[in-house]
């Protein structure tokens, strides 16, 4: 390996230690190092890259958009690709949903997508208070790392990390009603917690270790937010656009969020692209109040726009719901039903096989690189490994992928089982 990387990049740096290799090309669900070695990638850019690594149809609309000299910096003035941009998201996406929302272009990570929402939705209520979940993950800058549970990156933040309070979740605690505990919190003028600005949450815990809340949750914290005028925030901003099978990962429980932070796919390229939607009657911005200078490139418009396109055309959401079945039973199957020790959870195109320890999770990621797929790990202790495709990715890839994994298992927990017994 080329030592400029560890001479001169920051220490910072963390997936290029799982994966230590140059990357070159990628296409569709594959991705090729400057030896020409290919990998399968179940990691899919975090969630950026929902659509396949160089999407032909994306790329076309992108070269052409480039050779047309087409504006690429705007800051946030009127533009063809912005206009039509919000025009496709808003009548192809929103209200065939009968969702309803105005559209803030904020910085391009997903991070300044959770910053916009929480100044907002305190700006709104006049409240400081946040309510999280534990095991949450919203993001690296201060607000949203006040938000994010992971007792590492809150380390780093090297300030205290305030106004948010955390709450457990329903696969916490077997005996406690998390609904009801939150209902007592916020009714009890002796609980000692600050009625919260909005109660922000994933749908799944994707960075927390694949945990899927069940629908019944989520409309009861959408009660919750009702019955005590608090904002609920979805950040959708992982397993957003088709990932779980619907575009929005809350229409399964029928929940209309007051605020939804997109990031990651939205971008339909990889691009850098985030947006926070907010009711109407939410928007009291004044102009300028939440300003950037990388709000809304225009490249990442022309990418998003036709990443919707592609989406719609070639029924992504249906696609990932084909797919989910395979990977289910493929899981259940193959480990789940075998190793005892393995907990499967997932739904649409994220899953994570829960090995309760971090240095089996390390060793199966490991083996599976050097057989050729890319994978990541996720949630305490880092125990949980993550599978996660391009919701693209052909039915042959896939199953080859998980063959990968599924050998690696077999042969980390093959190789722990006889350590037991020697020892
Ligand atoms: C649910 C969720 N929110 C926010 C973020 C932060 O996004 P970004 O890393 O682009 O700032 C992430 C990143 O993984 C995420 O998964």
């Amino acid at each position: 390996m080329n030592n400029v990387f560890e001479k001169y990049e920051s220490e910072v740096r963390s997936y290029c230690r799982t994966f230590p290799k140059e990357f070159v090309k990628s296409k569709g669900a594959i991705i090729t190092d400057v030896d020409n070695n290919e990998y399968i990638d179940f990691f899919d850019g975090a969630g950026a890259l929902n659509y396949g690594h160089n999407n032909d149809y994306i790329k076309e609309k992108l070269i052409k958009y480039l050779e047309d000299d087409g504006i690429i910096h705007s800051l946030d003035m009127f533009t063809t690709p912005k206009r039509e941009f919000i025009e496709f998201f808003e009548e192809k996406v929103l209200i065939p949903r009968g969702l309803d929302y105005k559209i803030q272009f904020t910085g391009p990570t997903g991070t300044n997508a959770v910053e916009a929402a929480l100044k907002l939705a305190r700006k709104v209520k006049k409240r400081e208070n946040i309510f999280a979940l534990m095991g949450c993950f919203h993001g690296m800058t201060l607000g949203s790392l006040a938000l994010t549970s992971d007792t590492d990156s809150r380390k780093g933040a090297g300030v205290s990390l305030s106004n948010v309070t955390h709450i457990p979740t329903p696969y916490m605690f077997n005996q406690l009603n998390v609904i009801d505990y939150l209902d007592k919190i916020l009714s009890d003028d002796h609980s000692g917690i600050d009625k919260p600005a909005a109660i922000i949450l994933e749908t799944v815990q994707a960075e927390g270790g694949v945990y899927v809340f069940d629908n019944n949750f989520l409309q009861g914290i959408r009660n919750i937010c009702d019955k005590y005028d608090i904002l609920m925030i979805v950040d959708d901003i992982q397993v957003g656009c088709c990932r779980t099978g619907n575009f929005f990962s809350f229409e399964r429980a029928d929940i209309v969020p007051d605020m939804v932070t997109l990031s990651k796919s939205i971008g339909g390229y990889g691009m850098p692209m985030a947006v926070t939607l907010l009711k109407p009657e939410l928007d009291i911005w004044k102009p300028g109040e939440h300003n950037g200078t990388f709000r809304g490139n225009q490249l990442s418009m022309v990418a998003a726009k036709a990443g919707l396109e592609f989406m719609l055309n070639e029924k992504v959401e249906d696609q990932v719901k084909e797919k989910e079945a395979i990977v289910k039973e493929y899981l259940t199957q193959n480990i789940a039903s075998k190793y005892p020790e393995c907990e499967i959870r997932g739904i649409g195109l994220i899953w994570g096989i829960d090995v309760h320890e971090e240095s089996i999770s390390r060793q199966i990621v490991a083996e599976c690189f050097n057989n050729g797929l890319i994978l990541e790990r996720a949630g305490r202790n880092n125990s949980v490994v993550k599978i996660m495709p391009p919701l693209t990715i052909d039915k042959g890839t896939l199953l080859k992928g998980l063959n990968i994994l599924n050998n690696a298992v077999e042969k980390v927990l093959t190789q722990k089982a006889k350590k037991i017994t020697t020892l």
